[in-house]
């Protein structure tokens, strides 16, 4: 689940931070780096060192480290995570946090990050109940940091109440709920096809056309940043591999179905790719000759098979949403209906691929989402954001299925 997470786990200064030292290795379990800030009162219940050994990586204090800001600088650290962690979060880092400050390392990267954080929070029941921790965390809370705890129980102050900082396998699961909610795809398995297909003649010569895989390829990766595992079966492109997908390069139509068919239990397709509709009915073993005043020889071609329309066929196997996708260059949006019926795919974006637009090749697209419910004309959009408004909208439509199913 956290799986190529980076976490940056800020120890404050409570008796709980030795329960920071079985939160690392619960999180380095579960695949997820973690960093660690460690405040000047925090050093005075678990040292660098145990951080250190555990998270093998380097423990962070000082803010005026000359040596710390030269390899990695302050404003680096609070955004080089995919969450910031509080554990234990005190009831003076809290207000510190509220206040805006940034006297210290710790309440720097925290005011500095871009990134959602997590606190923990440990402190005696009466600290925990004060009015200026009640606000402190209502303002906390109001600005969209998460809380995790504090529990009931008894305290090491021998008092007994809310303070407790929560057990580490409680903040792990409260680090994956943060982490899902950003990542509605997570455990969704996704295909998408993207670029050309090349059709042999003859081992030298091929047909194919100008699709450079930016849109299909653009998909995947959102897809991917949206927490699906993704796999892209691309003809042959230009573009680089998006990260964290995995690609199968093939070259022609007949080699991107079995790619497909391959593919396993899937929940999302989306065929981006611009399938050659035909290919050479017997593609020549040689290199075709020419030959001194013979004519040019004939081409005999056949059909292909249509990726699209076999993913969409009804059956147990079918993926929960099938997209498709429409280049056209005259009445864009009639003939996308008209391919979403024959297809029999349930959503199609369609757009106007004629030489004027640039699409081809370019970097932005304009396109219109075809779904059973009607038409929506989307404004001229990079491609990249073409690609993670689809991903949005499929991550929404998934959700919905699941909250019907839930309530029938
Ligand atoms: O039939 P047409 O090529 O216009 O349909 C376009 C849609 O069908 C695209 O989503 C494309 O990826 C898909 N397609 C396919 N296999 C084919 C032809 C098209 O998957 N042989």
């Amino acid at each position: 689940m956290l799986h190529g997470k980076r976490i940056l786990l800020i120890v404050a200064g409570g008796i709980a931070a030795f329960k920071s030292a079985e939160l690392i290795r619960l999180l380095r379990g579960r695949g997820a780096s973690v960093r660690c800030v460690l405040t000047e009162a925090g050093a005075k219940f678990v040292t660098p060192l145990t951080l250190q050994a555990l998270s093998e990586d380097r423990v962070y204090g000082d803010m005026f480290s000359l040596t710390d800001e030269s390899e990695m600088g302050h404003i680096q650290l609070s955004r080089d995570a995919d969450l910031l962690v509080v554990a234990p979060a005190t009831a003076d880092l809290l207000a510190r946090m509220a206040g805006g400050l940034a006297n210290d390392l710790a309440a720097t990267v925290l005011l500095a990050t871009d990134k959602p954080v997590l606190a923990a929070p440990a402190m005696n029941v009466r600290m925990w109940t004060h009015a200026a921790t009640v606000a402190n965390v209502e303002t906390l809370k109001k600005r969209g940091i998460t809380f995790v705890g504090p529990n009931d129980g008894a305290m090491a102050c021998n008092e007994h109440g809310p303070g407790r900082m929560s057990e580490p396998a409680e903040i792990v699961a409260a680090i994956e709920a943060v982490l899902v909610r950003d990542r509605p795809l997570a455990g969704r398995r996704a295909l998408v096809t993207s670029g050309p297909t090349r059709e042999a003649l003859d081992p030298v010569r091929f047909i194919s056309n100008h699709s450079s895989g930016k849109q299909g390829h653009a998909i995947a990766a959102a897809l991917a940043a949206l927490g699906a595992d993704v796999t892209l079966v691309s003809g042959p492109v230009a573009v680089p591999d998006p990260q964290g997908v995995k690609v199968m390069k093939i070259e022609s139509a007949d080699q991107m179905l079995a790619a497909c068919l391959d593919a396993g239990a899937l929940d999302i397709a989306v065929c981006a790719a611009a399938v050659a509709d035909w290919k050479a009915a017997r593609p020549a073993a040689g290199k075709i000759k020419k030959k001194a005043g013979a004519p040019p020889p004939a081409l005999e071609l056949a059909p292909n098979p249509d990726i699209l329309a076999t993913l969409s066929k009804a059956g147990p196997k079918r993926p929960a949403l099938v997209v498709g996708f429409a280049a056209e260059t005259e009445n864009v949006v009639a003939n996308a209906i008209e391919k979403r019926g024959r297809k029999g795919c349930d959503w199609i974006v369609a757009n106007d691929v004629s030489p004027a637009t640039g699409t081809f090749g370019g970097e932005r697209n304009t396109v219109h989402l075809i779904t059973a419910a009607g038409t929506e004309d989307w404004p001229p959009l990079g491609k990249g954001d073409v690609a993670m408004r689809l991903a949005g909208r499929i991550a929404g439509h998934l959700a919905e299925a699941v909250r019907k199913q839930a309530a029938e």
